[in-house]
């Protein structure tokens, strides 16, 4: 039978407990979620400063674009997606921005073109942390770049592929915040290592941007008077509570990019009105330390309660905390029992971490209560034991 391995492999994944199921949300803040008629407890929405309950107020007159009608080369970079690229090339000094309508989009699509050119890309070599997210695993599969991968965070291992390499053109990527373990990368390391072996660094800080550095510029806000990462890659879909992505670099980058960029060149530019919006929001997040203290404060909490439970943390001290369990099915059914007591969280599976390492993805918010987390961390010690 034609297309027989589609209900092959839906049967593998439910066997294996992996099946992937999507659930229709009525109603969410950072805080609750609801979800066929019931209210949960939310601890798996990465809108790390409770901003989506806010609402911005964009004084819209009749005339604000909603849809950009074409690619940015044709007619749809229009003045809302310029403000929001100078805006951020202000804050941190780099030379240009360019939108994307995501940020998977983003990752992936800047790897490919950047090593669009076989004959270069021959010359050239790709350093990536074991645990960086997919998109920027698919942007060097996809390019013609060779895939050299160092252990997480492991800045020895990476400085011995950086000397055994004879590539001319090295680039390094991490994260700024690690997606499903909630650790930081050490980026003064990988910025002096770029720096020795005149490599350029890549850095996606989508969980960092918001949340971390002192007016929340991200993981990247306490290099801005030194050295900045060579391309700088933040998504709007997080602590930003809106949708899209920027990548930000040179003016000769982004120049670049601007000629080769497939997904930039044929995809339909991020609309003006979101353009807007994620403005209006980034420029609340400056001022925004209150929502900082309050998400910080959330995490010391957790983090306090789980030690005294003995709840077993990793090295995170961001908003994700996660609880490894290992055994697929067992974290499944940990997820479920926190359902039945009222509480929503994920349970991360493979392929989206190895083998043996499923876990509850706990991401705390400032619009989290003391009371909400308390309730979390009861519930949490009957659901893993
Ligand atoms: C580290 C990281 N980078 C990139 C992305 C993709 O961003 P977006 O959701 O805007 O596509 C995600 C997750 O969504 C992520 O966790």
């Amino acid at each position: 039978m034609p297309f027989d391995f589609i209900n092959t492999h839906l049967q593998a994944r439910q066997q294996d407990a992996l099946l992937r199921k999507r659930h229709v949300v009525q109603h969410a803040t950072a805080r609750t979620i609801t979800v066929n008629n019931k209210t949960y407890l939310n601890f798996a929405s990465n809108d790390y400063l409770g901003f989506g309950d806010v609402a911005v107020n964009l004084n819209l007159n009749d005339s604000h674009a909603l849809g950009s009608h074409s690619s940015a080369l044709v007619t749809g970079y229009q003045a809302q997606q310029k403000a929001l690229e100078q805006y951020l090339c202000e804050q941190f000094g780099y030379g240009a921005g360019m939108l994307f309508n995501s940020g998977f989009s983003a990752n992936s699509s800047v790897i490919k073109a950047l090593f669009q050119d076989k004959a270069a890309a021959q010359n050239s070599a790709i350093f990536q942390d074991k645990l960086n997210h997919a998109s920027l695993i698919d942007g060097a599969m996809h390019s013609n770049a060779a895939l050299v991968r160092f252990n997480h965070n492991d800045m020895n291992h990476l400085r011995s592929r950086l000397e055994k390499s004879k590539a001319q053109n090295k680039l390094i990527i991490s994260e700024g915040v690690f997606s499903m373990d909630g650790d930081t990368a050490p980026l003064k390391e990988l910025l002096a290592l770029a720096k020795q072996h005149n490599a350029w660094l890549m850095i996606d800080d989508a969980h960092g941007f918001g949340a971390l550095g002192k007016t929340g510029l991200g993981s990247c806000e306490a290099f801005i008077t030194q050295t900045l990462p060579d391309i700088l890659v933040i998504t709007f879909g997080k602590a930003v509570a809106s949708s899209g992505a920027c990548v930000l670099g040179s003016k000769q980058f982004i120049d670049y990019m601007l000629q080769f960029n497939r997904d930039y060149t044929y995809s339909t530019a991020m609309s003006p009105l979101m353009a807007s919006h994620t403005l209006a929001r980034i420029k609340s997040i400056k001022t925004a330390d209150d929502k900082r203290d309050k998400l910080n404060a959330n995490i010391a909490l957790f983090k306090q309660l789980a030690k005294t439970h003995n709840i077993a943390l990793m090295e995170s001290n961001t908003a994700i905390q996660p609880i490894v369990l290992g055994c697929a099915e067992q974290t499944l059914q940990a997820a479920d029992k926190l359902k039945q007591q009222g509480i929503w969280l994920t349970a991360i599976r493979p392929p989206t971490v190895a083998h043996n390492t499923s876990r509850l993805r706990v991401t705390l918010t400032a619009a989290h209560t003391e009371q909400d987390i308390t309730h979390l961390v009861k519930h949490l010690i009957g659901a893993i034991v």
